[in-house]
């Protein structure tokens, strides 16, 4: 092995990690140290647009001063009592969360995979308390290519194969039913009186950014109430601004059961989750039954309300929308400079574009052209093969946007005429 010290910084950081880390991920290999706004620098010195935002946490952009202002005070305060005690905050954040997305009750968590835990436990509790559902019977059911997470009830709902393998055996009550397919899902509530909730993401973000149909969000609805089934929305990555409304579901002004948050929650700045429901679902759930040490803590609680307000102080859903139209028509406009661009799709800033694999990168191609942008100045990364997820922060510019989609595009093209 080389010697630490002959490396460079970046080498160092990644032999650290690759040495003493598990190797669960396999990242891009860039040393990032520091983060303002759109961008984040490496400890090269060298600055890149973030197009990934931590997968769409980071959507109020990197270390955003009202929201790390609002850390701090809190950080010398209190932090953490866990819920054993009551605190002088945790009921303020909840009546904020409530208001803001108009739900009876909020139940705060930290990971998004835990927000999916506790809307699936809360889910359970209904069928059996409200429902009817005997004992054990009850089932949930999700729409293919899912991902909510890695837990094992997470995973447990999977349908790729490198999150399941050899991680058996799953948990018991799933059904799937393909994503997009109303006729399918009715089928499936039909068929079984015990089916007690269906979640799914309004766009399937780790998919590859998959759109249902216009009309889909609205089916479930009428399908979930029509079958007395709960219809749990997964806006860990769709919500807060991300899609150019504050919620997904909101594009097709449908309200679910139980709504499920997480990631831009907090601005990146901690993790925080949060399940919302209506007193009928989430006072099925008695003291004692649920909850975790950090959940709901007050260092969360002063993020989460700074992370909201900015969204809202700095429209950053309308921007969103707007510059997410923006970055669409320059991809679309590349189809047919470059048989490299396939397809282009996505709602507000949560993009991808599918790339068509080049001969001389195969499969690698995806991946090829993520570290030719981050030679150019430009962090993103792909999502199953052959698709490129393209989610920046919500406070990037016109200007910005469009040196950002500058360097997309040469290095598109660059790649495509190196064959
Ligand atoms: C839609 C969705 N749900 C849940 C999760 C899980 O969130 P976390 O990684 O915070 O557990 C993710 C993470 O990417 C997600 O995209």
């Amino acid at each position: 092995m080389e010697s630490l010290t002959s490396l460079t910084a970046t080498q160092r950081a990644i032999q650290l990690e690759e040495q003493y880390g598990a190797h669960n991920y396999h990242p891009i290999p860039v040393v990032l140290e520091r983060g303002q706004g759109i961008f984040v620098w490496d400890v090269e010195g060298r600055q890149y647009y973030d197009f990934l935002s931590a997968y769409s946490a980071v959507s109020q952009g990197h270390c955003h001063p009202r929201i790390v202002d609002a850390m701090i005070r809190q950080a010398q305060r209190l932090t953490l009592t866990s819920r054993a005690f009551h605190t002088d905050i945790l009921g303020q954040c909840e009546k904020y969360l409530c208001e803001y997305f108009g739900f009876d009750k909020v139940l705060m968590m930290n990971s998004g995979a835990e927000g999916g835990e506790t809307a699936l436990k809360l889910t359970r509790k209904w069928a059996y308390k409200v429902k009817g559902i005997a004992q054990d019977a009850a089932k949930t059911v999700y729409a293919t290519g899912n991902f909510w997470g890695r837990t094992m009830a997470a995973i447990s709902s999977s349908t790729d194969p490198s999150s399941t393998s050899d991680y058996g055996p799953l948990l018991p009550g799933y059904q799937l039913v393909p994503y997009n397919d109303l006729s399918a899902l009715e089928e499936a509530f039909k068929a079984d009186p015990d089916i007690a909730g269906f979640m799914v993401e309004p766009i399937q973000g780790e998919a590859g950014v998959v759109v249902p149909d216009a009309g889909y969000l609205r089916g479930v609805r009428e399908l979930c109430t029509r079958y007395n089934v709960l219809f749990i929305a997964d806006e860990v990555q769709t919500g807060i601004g991300r899609t150019g409304r504050r919620l997904a579901c909101d594009h097709e002004a449908v309200k679910p059961d139980i709504l499920v948050l997480g990631k831009a929650l907090s601005g990146g700045t901690m993790p925080v989750s949060a399940v919302l429901a209506s007193d009928e679902i989430m006072l099925t759930i008695r003291p004692g039954e649920h909850g975790s040490t950090y959940g709901g803590n007050p260092l969360a609680c002063a993020v989460t309300m700074a992370a909201l307000q900015v969204v809202e102080d700095e429209g950053l859903a309308e921007n969103a929308e707007v510059m997410g139209q923006l970055f669409r028509d320059r991809m679309n406009a590349l189809i047919d400079k470059t048989p490299l661009v396939k397809l282009v799709r996505g709602k507000g800033l949560l993009n991808a574009i599918v790339i068509e694999n080049l001969p001389q990168y195969g499969s690698e191609t995806a991946w090829a052209l993520c570290m030719q942008l981050k030679e150019a100045g430009l962090l993103c990364k792909p999502t199953h093969g052959d698709k490129i997820r393209f989610a920046p922060p919500l406070v990037i510019t016109e200007e910005q946007m469009h040196q950002a989609c500058d360097i997309i595009e040469k290095t598109v093209l660059n790649l495509n005429s190196a064959d």
